[in-house]
């Protein structure tokens, strides 16, 4: 058993951050959401992982992640050159496939449900293709499943304008070597990608072994800021350990499960948890509020923040105002200025959103 992961793709949804780095990069929980990829399937004792990148960020995925051996695997990195399809990227990965059956995981993905008791299915079934499936509010935006009443899959539409139910194809499939012949007999979507929705519509054509499994925990597609910060909260609320390696002075307390790291410095501060902070930040005269991250190297002065996510670098300077379900990105500073006129003073990236109370 083999295992691809696609970290393509353009982001769009994660503007201005997705303009200098991939959304599979982006942290949750000051951990790039890609890895928790990684980690369910190395879980699984998969340990041969291809992924797949493209030209735009594949270097940055590949000098973070590296070869695999921080999860026990062997990561090889196949490159995408056009954002064809999650079908396409399944084709040139064919090298590495060979035939064997493999998982196929969209990097923007996570779930909770650990991917064993899935695999396990899949295998002893002998299916020819798993697919995950939950309930969503707005089926439209995905590839949406129409189920009969002994739970099987009678069709698959990508992104339909009327769905056909609520049940929306979650970003994690289990396929045997089959896929590859239903892939080559399908054509591009309206939106020219090569549909893996289609490739197993395929699958369900040839009257193959499809069958389909509801998640009943949470899935987080990461690919916009608000399921950003759900998956956030989330992941801090299952996942995080109290661990404090920095230091904090006299006047600086922490309530609930911290996180700090080395060589971050909290002068009067109070930080109530679920909370984590990396390394070297600078953080005084601030309360930190529940579900927020803060990446390495943040500096933070007279600031309040709450449920926000706060990347690499960033400068927070005397904003007298609570900050709350923000993404701020790497460097960027937000800060007050002493000069006059008493004015505001911008320099905001593309497609930045900026909300002032
Ligand atoms: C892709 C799939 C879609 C699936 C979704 C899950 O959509 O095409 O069927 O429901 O991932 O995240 P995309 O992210 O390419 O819009």
């Amino acid at each position: 058993m083999k295992a691809i992961i696609l970290s393509g793709g353009k982001g769009t949804r994660l503007r201005p951050l997705t303009y200098t780095g991939a959304k599979q990069l982006v942290p949750v929980a000051n951990k790039p959401i890609l890895w928790y990829g990684i980690e369910a399937i190395a879980a699984t004792g998969i340990t041969d992982i291809g992924i797949i990148i493209s030209p735009e960020t594949g270097a940055e995925v590949k000098a973070k992640t590296g070869d695999g051996d921080h999860f026990g695997a062997n990561i090889t990195y196949i490159l995408q050159e056009s954002p064809a399809g999650l079908a396409h990227a399944v084709k040139i990965a064919r090298p590495f496939l060979g035939d064997s059956p493999f998982v196929m995981y969209l990097g923007d993905n996570l779930i909770q449900n650990e991917l064993g008791e899935f695999l396990n299915h899949f295998k002893t079934e002998q299916m020819d293709s798993l697919i995950l499936l939950r309930p969503v509010a707005n089926p439209s935006a995905f590839g949406v499943a129409q189920v009969d009443d002994q739970g099987r899959v009678v069709q698959l539409v990508e992104k339909p304008k009327v769905p056909a139910s609520n049940l929306a194809l979650v970003g994690i499939y289990f396929f045997a070597n089959t896929i590859h012949a239903s892939i080559d007999r399908i054509q591009p979507s309206a939106r020219g990608e090569l549909e893996i929705t289609d490739a197993i519509q395929d699958l369900i054509n040839q009257q193959k072994h499809v069958e389909a499994r509801q998640i009943e925990g949470w899935w987080l597609d990461t690919g916009k800021k608000d399921d950003l910060l759900e998956a956030n909260q989330i992941i801090l609320d299952t996942c995080l350990k109290t661990e404090i390696s920095g230091e904090l002075d006299a006047k600086s307390q922490t309530f609930g499960r911290v996180q700090i790291g080395t060589g971050s410095k909290l002068i009067n501060c109070t930080v109530r948890g679920p909370v984590v902070i990396g390394n070297d930040c600078h953080l005084e005269n601030c309360f930190i509020g529940p579900y927020s991250s803060i990446a390495d190297q943040v500096t933070l002065v007279d600031v309040d923040l709450e449920h926000s996510v706060i990347l690499k670098g960033a400068q927070v300077i005397g904003i007298h105002q609570r900050i709350v379900d923000s993404v701020i990105g790497q460097r960027a500073h937000l800060k007050t200025a002493p000069q006059r006129p008493k004015a505001l003073r911008f320099m905001i990236g593309d497609d930045s959103q900026i909300e002032l109370a």
